[in-house]
């Protein structure tokens, strides 16, 4: 018994350790880079706040709701900065649309921060 309860005692040791690291982890992945400019940094703190439990951090999207995958060239070059902006509006699909939610600047910063994903696709 006595040994049973050390065994409990080291494996939840070890999984505290592993959801530490993890938070850790993803604490520090939304620094990178996007500090540089301040602008940058704030449409990057909206995308993590409205569009990154769809759309994921790095723009590839939750695999399960379909969303298109923003990092590729291919989809960067099929969507005008315009048809960005009217999706972020009006939604699509299972997207909801932002504009109650969202002020005009802050679309037309979303749509800068959706350009930069292909970058950060590009240098991984
Ligand atoms: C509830 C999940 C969800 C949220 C939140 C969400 N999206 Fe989406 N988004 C989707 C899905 C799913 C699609 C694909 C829609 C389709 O083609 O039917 C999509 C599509 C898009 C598209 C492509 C539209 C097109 O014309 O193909 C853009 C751009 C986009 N989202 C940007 C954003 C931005 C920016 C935010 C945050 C303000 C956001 N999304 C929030 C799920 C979401």
């Amino acid at each position: 018994m006595k040994r049973q309860l050390s065994i409990l005692i080291v494996l939840l040791a070890i999984a505290g350790g592993i959801s530490l690291a993890v938070s850790a982890q993803t604490k520090k992945a939304p620094a990178k880079g996007k500090a540089a400019t301040g602008k940058a940094s704030g449409a990057a703190a909206l995308w993590m706040q409205h569009c990154k439990k769809c759309h994921a951090e790095d723009g590839k999207g939750i695999e399960s709701l379909e969303p298109p995958d923003m990092t590729t060239e291919k989809w960067q070059a099929a969507n005008t900065d315009k048809a960005i902006a009217d999706a972020i509006n009006e939604g699509k699909g299972i997207m909801p649309g932002f504009k109650d939610t969202l002020k005009p600047a802050q679309v037309t910063a979303l749509v800068k921060h959706v350009r930069t994903l292909k970058v950060a696709g590009e240098t991984k």
